[in-house]
């Protein structure tokens, strides 16, 4: 794996081969690997001929200063993965290579309601931080292919709608939440969690299945009561439980059944805020 830490070297070695015909994957992460983001190396390997990984921790992203300081980092752990999984090219740019004007020039990206919405509403900025990296990276990487994590639903949204306004010429896959063998959706923020945090964690996921059984047996209104109080129970702050339509996320009051739904949650386990999300339907 050759890792490379500057965006200029990044492009020259990509152009090389891409004149020679290689098609480039892309799965761009913050780091603290863990197998999901490994199902989508395996994923991006599969289907292209070089697999570019990124690890940066991007601080535009962060609209809690705390969670910033606290992201895990395990660059050589990292790496170690990366090797075994079988990446082409790691690139491991500084703050200064990513944003050499500092974080002043900010771009706005013209996201919709998307952006006003579960994360956009809890998390303000998170997804104009989170375009802002992401275009700096593809336009970086220039790849064929990009692959993201189901568990960040709302965020591949907003990706697509990048790509589309912008015109990035790269196709997002989008690949299903890989799980710890309780159940509990793997994620970097699960290594903030003690014993006794990651027991309680596992409610999120237990609350989802209970929505996917009971979602033709009770009301919407009773189900999302119920769920809050199984969270609230296990010591858990909701930021929300929203059943939304699984394409543009606008919350669902009375399904009729065929509407493709979708469940989603965001959760403080104390200091540690969890996301996670299942199709009902
Ligand atoms: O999902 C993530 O890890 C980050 O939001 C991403 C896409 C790497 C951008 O920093």
């Amino acid at each position: 794996m050759t890792i490379i830490k500057g965006i200029s070297a990044l492009q020259e070695n990509v152009n090389f081969l891409k004149n020679n015909g290689k098609t480039i994957g892309f799965v761009p992460t913050m780091g603290a690997l863990h197998d999901g983001h490994i199902s989508l190396i395996t994923a991006s390997k599969a289907e292209n001929d070089i697999t570019v990984c990124s690890i940066f921790v991007n601080p535009t992203q962060f609209n809690d200063p705390k969670d910033f300081e606290k992201y895990p980092i395990t660059i050589e752990a990292d790496i170690e993965k990366l090797e075994l999984a079988g990446t082409n090219i790691l690139f491991l740019p500084s703050v200064t290579e990513m944003y050499p004007d500092g974080f002043d020039k900010v771009p706005h990206y013209d996201l919709g309601v998307i952006e006003t919405i579960l994360e956009g509403k809890f998390r303000p900025g998170h997804f104009q931080g989170v375009c802002q990296i992401v275009h700096k990276l593809l336009k970086a990487v220039q790849p064929h292919n990009l692959y993201m994590g189901q568990k960040d639903y709302q965020q591949c949204m907003v990706i697509n709608r990048l790509i589309q306004i912008e015109n990035l010429g790269v196709k997002l896959h989008t690949r299903p939440t890989l799980r710890e063998k309780d159940g509990l959706a793997m994620s970097s923020r699960n290594m903030r969690l003690n014993e006794e945090e990651r027991k309680n964690a596992l409610t999120i996921y237990r609350v989802l299945n209970y929505l996917k059984d009971h979602i033709e047996k009770e009301s919407i209104a009773y189900l999302l009561d119920r769920s809050n109080l199984m969270l609230t129970d296990n010591n858990f702050r909701p930021d929300y439980v929203s059943i939304a339509d699984a394409e543009t996320l606008v919350p669902v009051e009375n399904w009729d059944g065929h509407q493709k739904i979708v469940a989603l949650i965001a959760a403080y386990q104390n200091e540690v805020r969890l996301i996670d999300n299942m199709a009902l339907d």
